[in-house]
């Protein structure tokens, strides 16, 4: 059963944060829980100590001031800085400690423009903290993270932490007219919460328009004694893996064609995939500013013998990427934050949004470089795209010192062949999602309350290709968001929350009359039965926030309520993001436990541009009740 939450935690008011914490922008400060007057003050004495030293031997300028993107952009994005080292930024020390008492770990983020060139094709990236691709956000199951963002870009952001479940702070899910009206340029924010009862791969990114895609995105690493218990003593040294795709221009670029009248949902077709930020380009198939020399490959450093926990988390905007290597057999343990039987597979297909834990063996003789491969899907796009070579690479190197091996490069090859193919001569074994069995088993309660959701794309007025859910196509509140908006209306009204609690479509009024707030009230703690149908061509990957859901059942064609009795609940699949094939259906339950208001959308930063998102509004008597900061409530008066 799931964790009981009657009891919403009391909202914790944010203190001014430490200044000194807050002028650096790289990387994370840990600061003991609670942070005593007398800690901060030795905290400020040792920055200020720092800052002489830094100041002393002439490199301090970056660490005093805070960046601006005027004065940060570089002409050209020919020098590096700009990459983030992810060999060493993206490995998980072994030494990591899971049973630490819980502390708040802070982490500062800068959003700002800068010119970078991930496949060697220049082009603005929005990033944080001046890198591609983002910092990784670490800590324990129980710890407190704060993050203060500090928008320098030109355009509003909001940071959300997929597949957080934020009991109890829903007002920092980061949802952009959703969850909170956005950062404006120029503005900060901070968020602050507990990670409780969960652990697992996740990631941060962007939740405002399609900015994610143009690079505000990374992992999240949550650690608990419990999965360690059950996986700990399998490997040896564990790693951060981002599947992406990519695009050659901002993701606002794309958006006015894709929107446009006459364009039949054909989305932007991306101009290479990237793992860990880099991959190959043919510089000479473009005209345009290319630095062949960073049209590079990311370089895995495996020692022969041990055996490495790989995270890997599609990061992608719009595409499915099949994950391999060569010769190498994976070992799924984890997928979305849930621990699985261990499964064995060559192959395996990741969604855009889901995360899955594999376990590889160093175990080969042969050769000492192998192909990691990040496949993209082609068939789910409608365009042709002749820059783009779906089969992204990177290397696993078996070396004999990792610390110093390069972990970029332009020259290192591989000359293995992808599973499945002849020269292997065995049967590919890919991942079908079914087989996924929770390691820790808990048996879905009843449902208390069933809804029917009917998802597709419609061709209505002016000819606009737009995506509907039940009808209503999203599109994103403006100078507000719909949790302040509800928790305004619902927090003035003395505990009468008769209409709202109806079961079923809040009425617009509650969200200042806006018709493209498709919303579901659920009244109680109960559980909730959702069934998807996907009447779309496409699959779609739906993504739930605030919560994990069990996956009862999904197929093509027609959901036949007979089936309703003969589900088998005694250990469903639990995650966050489910793939929902074209002409399928997927029914899927939750148990409301998490007041707030949670969207359920498909992850295709397209797909939910168009308006494919709908909104759950849990116990509005608990959202009466939650207890924001200031400046939550500020942001949406600005
Ligand atoms: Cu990964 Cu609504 O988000």
């Amino acid at each position: 059963m799931p964790p009981e939450t009657e009891k919403v935690p009391e909202a914790e008011k944010l203190t001014e944060s430490d200044p000194s914490v807050s002028a650096e922008d790289t990387g994370p400060v840990f600061q003991r829980k609670p942070a005593s007057k007398k800690k901060l003050l030795v905290w400020a004495g040792v920055v200020v100590l720092l800052v002489v030293i830094a100041i002393a031997v002439g490199v301090g300028v970056g660490v005093t001031r805070h960046r601006h993107s005027s004065d940060d952009v570089p002409a050209t994005a020919e020098n590096t800085d700009w990459r983030l080292d992810t060999a060493t930024e993206y490995h998980i020390s072994p030494k990591w400690n899971s049973s630490e008492p819980p502390t708040t770990r802070v982490y500062n983020f800068t959003v700002s423009e800068i010119l970078g060139a991930p496949d060697g094709f220049e082009r603005t990236l929005t990033v944080v903290n001046g890198k591609f691709p983002g910092p990784l956000v670490e800590c324990n199951e129980g710890d407190r993270l704060v993050i203060n963002v500090l928008n320098n870009g030109t355009n509003a952001t909001s940071i959300h932490f997929h597949g957080q479940y934020q009991n109890g702070t829903a007002y920092m899910d980061g949802t952009s007219s959703i969850s909170q009206c956005p950062i404006p340029a120029g503005h900060s924010f901070t968020y602050n919460f507990t990670v409780a009862d969960q652990w697992g791969t996740y990631w941060w990114h962007s939740h405002f328009g399609p900015q994610y895609q143009d690079g505000v995105f990374g992992p999240v690493v949550v650690h608990s004694p419990t999965e360690d218990a059950l996986l700990r003593d399998q490997y040896d040294e564990e790693y951060i893996v981002l599947l992406g795709d990519w695009y050659h221009s901002l993701a606002d670029a794309y958006m006015e064609k894709y929107l446009s009248s006459g364009n039949e949902n054909t989305e932007p077709v991306p101009d290479n995939g990237l793992i860990n930020g880099a991959a190959f380009f043919n510089c000479s198939d473009v005209d345009e500013t290319c630095y062949q020399d960073q049209a590079a490959r990311t370089v895995f450093n495996f020692v022969h013998g041990k055996t490495y926990r790989l995270r890997l988390i599609n990061v992608a905007a719009f595409a499915e990427i099949d994950f391999s290597i060569d010769d190498h057999e994976l070992v799924i343990v984890e997928a979305d934050g849930t621990n699985v039987e261990p499964l064995t597979v060559h192959k395996m297909r990741t969604a855009v949004g889901q995360r899955y834990s594999v376990l590889v063996t160093a175990n080969q003789t042969a050769t000492d470089t192998f192909w990691m491969r990040g496949q993209l899907n082609t068939y789910c796009f409608a365009e042709n795209n002749d820059l783009l070579d779906p089969n992204t690479l990177a290397v696993v190197h078996y070396v004999a010192d990792p610390a110093n091996a390069t972990n970029i490069t332009t020259t290192l090859d591989a000359s293995t062949s992808a599973w499945g193919n002849t020269k292997n001569n065995v049967l590919c074994k890919d991942l079908n999602t079914t087989d996924l069995v929770p390691s820790i088993s808990e048996v879905a309660p009843d449902a208390d309350i069933f809804f029917r959701l009917d998802t597709s794309f419609q061709i209505k007025a002016y000819a606009i290709d737009l995506a509907y859910i039940n009808g209503t196509t999203w599109v994103p509140m403006s100078g507000s968001s719909t949790l302040y908006s509800a928790f305004n209306q619902l927090s003035t009204q003395s505990g009468n929350y008769t209409e709202l609690n109806a079961t079923g479509v809040v009425p617009s009024k509650y969200y200042e009359n806006d018709k493209h707030q498709y919303m579901i009230s659920i009244q109680n703690r109960s559980v909730v039965d959702i069934l998807i149908n996907n009447l779309d061509d496409g699959a779609h990957p739906f993504h739930l926030h605030g919560y994990k859901f069990w996956v009862l059942s999904f197929g093509q064609g027609t959901f036949h309520h007979s089936k309703y009795d003969k589900l088998d609940k005694k250990n469903p699949m639990k995650r966050d993001t489910l793939q929902i094939p074209g002409y399928g259906w997927a029914l899927i339950r939750f148990v409301a436990d998490n007041p707030g208001i949670w969207p359920l959308h498909c992850h295709i930063t397209w797909h939910m541009e168009a308006g494919l998102l709908m909104q759950f509004q849990v116990q509005p008597d608990k959202i009466a009740q939650m207890n924001p900061p200031d400046e939550w409530a500020e942001l949406c008066e600005l």
